[in-house]
């Protein structure tokens, strides 16, 4: 057992590593990335400087958020081969399982392997991947749509053409919505890191055996998928309307997540380190109701979520537990909002993740941590002799 007495199964009273990158403090509600408040970037920045702090520490000045924004934009263009990957899923396939497998396909077609300690090195790892990975989320969702797969606009900034090449109609003069652009902007930050979790770990431990960049990236967009982690936002979506079409009955819900013999959980609820509420969760809350309204979007479903926190809040079971809604309750709301399919939901929150991921993944290999290899304690079999088959 190489020494181990004891087990810290989801590590939860694990430290995996130090870092100056995001600061959480789950009993007061405090995110922070490199030192500036995730209230205050919400409110004042915009993703790529966002990005930009993350990776290399410090908010750019105008000059460098420029150069950084021209270098992501020439290095935007994905290899023309990649549409046939794309063109080889079926159109039922899950827009997360894509972007993985795409992702990884960017090894093959930018083989370059990052030499960190060269800082010209990652700088052109870092823009070529924040350049693409915006193409490959909108081509994921053009292809299920059975529209055109472009690059949109040079001209526009980083959000504004995400969006154009995830909305732009054939045919038709596309017109940028400024209410839905700063709520994306908006979302991404929110998303934008969140120190060791699953998925952020995910990508520590794969680069952590020096595998590249855009592989250990793959692996995080893998594990952000599941429903106790990203994809929890497409999840609590589902599960309001599902609660919706039984007529708004939400303490069947409540009764289900509180039963024990029921899997069911309420999604968008729950933190592992969140204790009192999600920070993240309250402006995204307060941005759903201004944004439903500047849209003019009328949506049961933020009633039904708001009744449901209510009733969670005053329950004893959720109460005594500290379980509050999460970043990924409202999230949903607002992307539905906007127009984007419910089963692309998770992949927002990768685009949003993108950039705490390449940090951390970063910040791993510049302080060159060891390979991840936790040990165990054994409680299987104790040595048996082998039986040949005629004789089982
Ligand atoms: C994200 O780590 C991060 O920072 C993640 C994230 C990020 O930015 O990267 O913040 C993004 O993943 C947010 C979480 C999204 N997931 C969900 O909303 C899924 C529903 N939530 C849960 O599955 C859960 O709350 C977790 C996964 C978020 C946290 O799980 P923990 O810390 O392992 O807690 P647990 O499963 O041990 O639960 C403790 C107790 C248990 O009851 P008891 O066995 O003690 O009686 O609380 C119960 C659980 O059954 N519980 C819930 C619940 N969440 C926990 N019961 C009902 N509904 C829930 N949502």
């Amino acid at each position: 057992t190489g020494g181990v007495t004891t087990i810290d199964a989801g590590y939860k009273n694990t430290g995996s590593c130090e870092s100056e990158i995001t600061f959480l403090d789950g009993e007061k509600g405090i995110l922070r990335y490199r030192g500036y408040s995730i209230e205050e970037l919400a409110e004042e920045a915009d993703f790529l400087e966002v990005a930009y702090l993350l990776i290399f520490g410090e908010l750019p000045t105008k000059e460098q958020h420029d150069k950084f924004h021209a270098d992501i934009k020439s290095k935007s263009i994905v290899d023309d081969d990649v549409r046939k990957i794309i063109d080889a899923f079926p159109k039922s396939a899950h827009p997360m399982g894509v972007l993985s497998s795409l992702t990884s396909a960017l090894t093959a077609f930018n083989p370059s392997s990052v030499n960190v300690d060269s800082e010209e090195d990652m700088y052109n790892s870092v823009v070529k991947i924040l350049g693409k990975f915006p193409v490959l989320v909108a081509w994921t969702m053009r292809k299920k749509q059975g529209l055109p797969l472009d690059y949109g606009s040079n001209t526009l900034g980083y959000v504004e053409n995400v969006l154009k090449m995830m909305f732009k109609q054939p045919n038709e003069k596309y017109v940028q919505n400024k209410i839905i652009v700063d709520a994306l902007d908006k979302l991404l930050i929110l998303h934008a890191d969140h120190e060791q979790n699953c998925s952020t770990s995910t990508v520590r431990i794969v680069g952590s055996s020096h595998a590249g960049l855009f592989a250990s990236l793959s692996a995080g967009i893998s594990a952000l998928w599941g429903p106790l982690h990203g994809g929890a936002n497409q999840a609590v979506l589902e599960m309001l309307e599902a609660i919706k079409e039984d007529g708004g009955d939400t303490k069947k819900y409540m009764a289900k997540a509180k039963d024990k013999n029921d899997p069911f959980r309420l999604m968008g609820f729950g933190h592992r380190v969140y204790k009192n509420f999600d920070p993240r969760a309250r402006i995204i809350k307060k941005a759903a109701d201004e944004v439903l309204a500047d849209l003019g979007v009328e949506d049961p479903i933020l009633e039904i979520a708001k009744g449901l926190e209510q009733e969670a809040l005053n329950d004893d079971y959720f109460v005594k537990r500290k379980l509050y809604p999460n970043v990924d309750f409202y999230s949903g709301i607002i992307y539905r909002a906007m127009g984007i399919p419910t089963d692309m939901f998770t992949v927002m929150f990768a685009l949003g993740r993108l950039p705490g991921w390449i940090a951390q993944w970063r910040e791993m290999r510049l302080r060159k941590e060891p390979i991840g290899r936790p040990r165990q304690l054994y409680v299987g079999e104790t040595l048996r002799p082998f039986k040949k088959l005629e004789k089982r």
